[in-house]
C-alpha cells in the first residue's frame, strides 16, 4: 500500500484528485492536510469519511512540526502538493497571504520531505520510486502577444503577487531537486474549470450571477484570452506524471482550448437560457453582462504548448470544452445547495468589495 500526501484536498482541483486518485489507484492511501481556508470545503469530499484509505489532517503546510510529525508517522511514497492561495484578484488586494502559503509553505514541505525522504538512505540518495509532484501554473511564464504558446523553455516573468508568488516556489521545487537530488517533478497547468470550483472564478461566478439574475461582470474590453480545460482533464495529466513523468522535469499542461473571456460569458448565458429559460421578463441572460474597471496589470492571453506531455507520457486532454462547460452548468444546476453553502456572509464581503462600483 502506497501512501500519497496530498496537501489542499479541500480545494477545488485537489477534491476532484483525490476521488481520482483513490478509484485509479486500489492499493493507495491519500492523507488530506488542508487548513480549510475560505476556498476549502470538507463537503467537496463528502462521502469519503469512511473509506479507510483517505485520512483528513486539518492543518496549515507552515506549520513545520505538523509536517515533520506527519511524515513520520506516515511515512509517505509521495506528495503532490496543491495548497496555494490561488486567486490573483485577492493577490492584489492582499499579497500577504500567498508569500506565506506558497513560498514559505512550498518551503516548509519541501524541508520535510528532504529530512524525511533523504535521511532514510545512508548516502542520502534518494529512494527510488518516491516522487514529490509540485502542481502550479502557467501564469508564471507571464502574459502572451497575439501569437505564440508557453513551453516548458519560456523564460519566468510573472507579473501578479500570484504568480511570482508560484514562481517563487516553483524556483524552490527545482532548486531541492537540483542541489539534493529530491525526485520533484513541476507541472505548469492553464485556467480548470468544472465541478467545486469557488465562484470567486471567472466561469462559476459567471453561472452563479447568471443562474439568479444578477449583473455579469466582464473586466475590461472581455477580450483577454485564457486556454481551458476541464479540471478532471488536469487530473489525469497529474496522475500520469505521478505514474510516468521523470523526476526534474518540467511538464506543461493545457487544453488547447483559447477562449476569449466575453465569449465564455456568452456560452454560458445561452447554455443557461437553453436549460432553464430566460430570465423573468424574457430577456436573455447575455443582457446582464456589463463591462467594468479592468484588473490591474491584467494578463492579456495564456495559451500552452502541450506537446512534451502528449509525446512522452501520452497525455492529451479528452474532454471538448463544448461537452466539459455543459457538464459544469449540469453540475452546479444539480448541487444548488453546494453553491448556496459557499457563498455565505465572507462571500458577499468579498463580492461587494470586488465588484461594488468598479
Ligand atoms: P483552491 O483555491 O480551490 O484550493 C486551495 C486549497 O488549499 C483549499 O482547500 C485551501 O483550504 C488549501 N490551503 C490554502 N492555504 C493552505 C495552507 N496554508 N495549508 C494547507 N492548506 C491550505 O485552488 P485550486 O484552484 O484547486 O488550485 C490548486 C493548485 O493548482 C494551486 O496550487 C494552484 O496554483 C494550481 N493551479 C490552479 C489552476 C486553476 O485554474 N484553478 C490552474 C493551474 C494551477
Ligand atoms: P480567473 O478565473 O480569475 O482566472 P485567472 O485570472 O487566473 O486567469 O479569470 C479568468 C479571466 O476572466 C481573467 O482574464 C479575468 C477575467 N474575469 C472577468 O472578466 N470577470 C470576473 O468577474 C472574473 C473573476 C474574472
Amino acid at each position: 500500500m502506497k501512501t500519497i500526501l496530498l496537501t489542499g484536498g479541500c480545494g477545488f482541483i485537489g477534491s476532484n484528485f483525490v476521488r481520482m486518485a483513490l478509484a485509479r489507484f486500489p492499493d493507495c492511501r491519500v492523507v488530506n492536510l488542508d487548513k480549510l481556508t475560505y476556498a476549502g470545503n470538507p463537503t467537496n469530499l463528502a462521502g469519503l469519511e469512511a473509506e479507510p484509505r483517505y485520512r483528513f489532517v486539518h492543518g496549515d503546510i507552515c506549520d513545520q512540526a505538523l509536517v515533520d510529525g506527519l511524515f513520520s508517522e506516515e511515512g509517505f511514497d509521495a506528495v503532490v502538493h496543491f495548497a496555494a492561495e490561488s486567486h490573483v484578484d485577492r493577490s492584489i488586494e492582499g499579497p500577504g497571504e500567498f508569500i506565506r502559503t506558497n513560498i514559505t509553505g512550498t518551503f516548509t514541505l519541501l524541508e520535510a520531505t528532504r529530512r524525511a525522504w533523504l535521511a532514510a538512505t545512508k548516502d542520502q540518495s534518494p529512494i527510488a520510486n518516491h516522487r514529490f509532484v509540485h502542481v502550479s501554473t502557467d501564469e508564471v511564464y507571464g502574459s502572451l502577444g497575439d501569437t505564440g504558446h508557453f513551453t516548458e523553455e519560456t523564460p519566468y516573468d510573472p507579473r501578479s503577487p500570484y504568480s511570482a508568488s508560484k514562481a517563487s516556489s516553483d524556483h524552490l521545487a527545482r532548486a531541492y531537486q537540483h542541489t539534493y537530488g529530491l525526485p520533484v517533478l513541476v507541472t505548469n497547468c492553464s485556467n480548470n474549470y468544472g465541478p467545486y470550483q469557488f465562484p470567486e472564478k471567472l466561469i462559476p461566478l459567471i453561472i452563479n450571477n447568471a443562474y439568479t439574475g444578477k449583473e455579469l461582470p466582464v473586466y475590461g474590453d472581455g477580450k483577454n484570452v485564457r486556454d481551458w480545460l476541464f479540471v478532471e482533464d488536469h487530473c489525469e495529466a497529474l496522475l500520469t506524471v505521478l505514474e510516468k513523468g521523470t523526476p526534474g522535469e518540467t511538464y506543461n499542461i493545457g487544453g488547447n482550448n483559447e477562449r476569449q473571456n466575453i465569449e465564455i460569458v456568452h456560452t454560458v448565458c445561452d447554455l443557461l437560457d437553453q436549460r432553464c429559460g430566460t430570465l423573468p421578463g424574457g430577456q436573455d441572460r447575455r443582457s446582464l453582462i456589463i463591462f467594468v474597471k479592468d484588473r490591474p496589470g491584467h494578463d492579456r492571453r495564456y495559451a500552452i504548448d502541450a506537446a512534451k506531455i502528449r509525446d512522452e507520457l501520452g497525455w492529451k486532454p479528452t474532454v471538448t470544452f463544448e461537452e466539459g462547460i455543459r457538464r459544469t452548468i449540469d453540475w452546479y444546476l444539480a448541487n444548488e445547495e453546494w453553491m448556496a453553502s459557499v457563498v455565505d456572509g465572507s462571500y458577499r464581503e468579498y463580492y461587494n468589495r470586488m465588484y461594488t462600483q468598479r
